[in-house]
């Protein structure tokens, strides 16, 4: 099976689980809704290319780190559209959850994906107890406090940001929990595939400020121009369209090269080069210069 399919079959199973018995009939379609259509399901997919760069040994392991994983991405989304955080009206090119439904079931759905996430890794352990532990325990320091989500978010109510702790934990976080926990549900060590999730982040992070400046709504299916206003640290802002761009080129070639040794590294490498021309946005590269940048 490909992997945007497996991950596609793996979160529908999870998702009817939680909608299932007697449940609450629109936080039952709240849940579904905040998780179907997905977005870009880059976490998943870049956990299932490791898991499989690896060796990939326990299949169902690795479906239930990518769900997992993916369910906590989608939570925060929930939780970040609600007005007292981000007040978007609009995500995945749909209402966000807190608009089609309400505000307290936007609140209940992103808290039953989070408890949802650990039930499935919990659900898939009795095979290999000790590997889900681990994925258990990346999936919890990645989420929050001090070096996950909930610290990324909770650096907004700072008046002073660090600006490198703030982007980790808000988005570096859940791609090193990527990498990290592709490897561990194939039986490797986390350590060593650290610093590849944390580039990834990190790139990621580039482009997204970059069509966060350079897309309209339609094309984000989210609200554009956020950065500027709400005056946000962003890397165009720092360094220009151009400048931007080659920083993600570095910064990709660096994670590139920091791939660990493992039998599937060349296409690993391959499927990361082949995500990264996705991500930047087409005008981005062939922009004429604009005085100042
Ligand atoms: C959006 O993440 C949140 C950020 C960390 C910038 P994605 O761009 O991966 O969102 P989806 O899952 O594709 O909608
Ligand atoms: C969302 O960050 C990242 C989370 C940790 C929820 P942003 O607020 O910058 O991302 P978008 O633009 O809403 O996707
Ligand atoms: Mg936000
Ligand atoms: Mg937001």
């Amino acid at each position: 099976m490909k992997i945007a399919d497996r991950i596609e079959v793996a979160m529908t199973a999870a998702i009817q689980r939680g909608q299932g018995g007697v449940a609450p009939a629109k936080l039952a379609a709240a849940l579904g809704y905040a998780v179907t259509p997905g977005g870009a399901r880059i976490r998943p997919t870049i956990l299932m290319s490791v898991a499989m760069a690896c060796g990939d040994d326990r299949t169902m392991l690795t479906d239930a780190a990518a769900v997992a994983l993916e369910l906590m991405h989608c939570a925060s989304l929930v939780h970040d559209d609600l007005p007292c955080f981000d007040d978007a009206d609009l995500r995945r090119g749909k209402p966000a959850v807190h608009r089609a439904f309400s505000e307290p079931l936007a609140v209940l759905a992103g808290d039953s994906l989070i408890i949802m996430a650990f039930q499935v890794l919990t659900a898939a352990a009795a095979d290999v107890p000790v590997r889900a532990l681990g994925l258990i325990e990346i999936l919890g320091e990645r989420s929050g406090m001090p070096f996950g989500i909930c610290a990324g978010q909770g650096w907004e109510s700072e008046t002073n940001i660090d600006l490198s702790a703030y982007h980790q934990a808000k988005t570096g976080a859940l791609f090193i929990a990527a990498t990290q926990m592709g490897a561990v549900a194939a039986g490797q060590d986390a350590e060593p595939w650290e610093e590849l999730g944390a580039r990834l982040g990190e790139a990621f992070q580039v482009a997204d400020d970059l069509r966060d400046a350079l897309c309209d709504e339609a094309t984000l299916g989210k609200p554009a121009g956020q950065d500027d206003l709400h005056g946000r640290p962003n890397a165009v802002a720092s360094f220009g369209v151009r400048g931007a761009v080659q920083r993600f080129d570095d910064i990709l070639g660096g994670a590139i090269s920091s791939i660990p040794a493992c039998p599937g590294e060349a296409a690993l490498a391959q499927m990361v080069r082949a995500y990264a021309d996705k991500l930047v946005p087409a005008g981005a590269r062939n922009r004429p210069t604009v005085a100042g940048e």
